[in-house]
Parts: C-alpha cells; structure tokens; sequence
C-alpha cells in the first residue's frame, strides 16, 4: 500500500507503507490527515489504539465489578473443558461470583490475586469453601498464603489457554500482571491503572520500580493488546497498550519526572488497610473484621 501526499504545487511524493513508521515520515502522514481531515485510515499510530483482538471463540471472558472499592474482577474459561479462573475476587461479593460461576457450569480451577490487596480482602478463601476443588494463588513474593505460588515466567492453565505470569512490582513487592497473548490480554492488578497508576508509598512501594516495571513488562506488549485493570474509579472498563503509552499522565513522563510527581500525592491513609492486610496475608480465610467473621462464619467454619 502507499499513501499520496500532493503539495500545494501538485508534485506528488509517494510514501510506501514500509516508510510510514519511519520517524521523518510519519509527522508528515499525520499533518496530511490534520490538513484535509480525511479519517486517518494509514495512520498506524491511530489505528493501534482502535484495532483490537478478537478473542477466540472457544475463551469466554466476563468482567465484574466491586461497587465499594471499584474493584474488577475477571471470570476467563474455556469454553470446552469448562475449566475457570478468577483474577482479584473481592470477599465481599465471592457469593455473587460463585453463583456466576455455578449458573454458567465453569470449574473454578484458580482464584488468582495480581497481589495483596490493601483496600478490599480478597475472595479467594471464601470461593476455595464455595467451590470445593479450586484453588488460591499469588505470587511467591507477596509473602501471602495460597496454595499455589508463582513467579516471573510460570505459566497458569486452564484448558488450553494460558496465561503468562510478568513480575510487575512497585505498587507492592508482590505484584505480578498476567498476560494472555492468544487473546491479546493483560491483567495489570494495581501497577497499571487506565491513564494511571497504583501509589507507591506503602507496602514497599517504590516509584522507581514501578516504572521499570510498567516500561519493561507492560510497555513492551504489542501495541494493540488490550489491558484490564485492577481498578478504575471513571467507568471506563479497559484500555490498551497503545492508548497508555500515549496518554497515561505519569507514565508517559521520564523516570526522573514519575518519580516526584509520585512523591507529592500527598494521598490519605488507605482507609481499609488495617483490615485487609491482616487478613489478605492469610488469603481471606483469618483475620477477618467482626461484622465479616459473622457473615461467613458458616462457610469458614471459623
Ligand atoms: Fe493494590
């Protein structure tokens, strides 16, 4: 394909599509498109942000929502073996999330955390009593009780599909994001938030990790993957690799520029923290506040 470009006296300049992503080219593509305001249909910049995956058709993918502390959750399976996984459940609602579960006729094989949450307590221990044979999982280092630890390059299963695991730290030590490239997904827990990012002044957080880890792990996903995050406070469901890298407010800045702009926040003390640390560490089962105790006490058993 080329693209032709007529100057003000008609000489014509041919640009082949093999040129379009060259630095001195593509500014001159994109003012051609500013300039007639045709629909940019060979602007690849443009075009990666609206492009998007397909998912398979044997992938089932279902987004749910925390209301309280805006929390997503992911429901992924495969369509033939009915194996199920579940990304961040919120205890809160884990009955909600068993019953999805148990209506569609999915096998929750794992409940996986992207990491250890300090403003909700996760779902797992609940689910694992709800649906006998699942399992937890976490990262080895979040230093969290699960059945299953994992680390940077283990790969989690279900059915066929897989799902890649990247250590993303920074917001917590133990953050990881899962990746699905077969369908061109990625869970970024907290490190990653749409046009944004988890803070990095508690939980051994560290800005400087955190960008590392964005750039290096999440950055560096082809373009048109889409991403889902750990939370999002507008609405908005999901975003992609390309639409963050060119208006995430922080993490477009230099390291340097991330870095003190993480420093002066100034946010309030997390509001369930005290809560939820204590009993995210031992996956939801203990520890839990009195009024939750009592709502789950016949499921636990405690
Ligand atoms: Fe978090």
């Amino acid at each position: 394909m080329s693209v032709f470009l007529v100057g003000r006296f008609c000489r014509q300049i041919v640009i082949h599509n093999s040129q379009i992503r060259n630095p001195f080219v593509l500014p001159l593509v994109q003012s051609f498109h500013l300039y007639t305001g045709r629909p940019s249909c060979v602007n690849p910049l443009v075009n990666s942000m609206i492009q998007q995956i397909s998912v398979s058709e044997d992938f089932f993918f279902k987004q749910l929502f925390d209301r309280v502390s805006c929390t997503y959750s992911y429901l992924l399976a495969d369509v033939k073996s009915k194996e199920a996984v579940l990304i961040d459940p919120v205890i809160d609602l884990a009955e909600r999330d068993a019953k999805v579960v148990d209506n569609l006729g999915l096998k929750l094989k794992y409940s996986v955390n992207t990491h250890m949450h300090a403003d909700h307590i996760t779902g797992s221990g609940v689910l694992k009593k709800l649906l006998v044979g699942s399992q937890s999982v976490i990262s080895k280092a979040s230093q969290a009780l699960a059945d299953k630890y994992v680390e940077h390059g283990d790969i989690i299963e279900f059915g066929p599909h897989k799902l890649e695991v990247r250590s993303t730290p920074g917001h917590t030590n133990g953050c990881v994001t899962y990746v699905c490239h077969a369908q061109g997904m990625a869970f970024t827990g907290d490190a990653l938030l749409i046009r944004g990012c988890g803070r990095t002044d508690f939980q051994e957080g560290s800005s400087e990790t955190l960008y590392e880890s964005v750039h290096n792990q999440i950055f560096s996903l082809p373009e048109n993957f889409r991403l889902f995050p750990g939370h999002d406070y507008n609405g908005i469901l999901d975003t992609t690799v390309s639409e963050e890298k060119k208006f995430n407010p922080r993490l477009t800045k230099c390291k340097e520029e991330f870095v003190e702009l993480m420093k002066n926040l100034n946010l309030p003390y997390p509001a369930q923290i005290d809560k939820a640390l204590p009993a995210n560490k031992v996956c939801g089962l203990y520890n839990l506040p009195t009024e939750m105790e009592e709502k789950f006490k016949s499921i636990l058993n405690v």
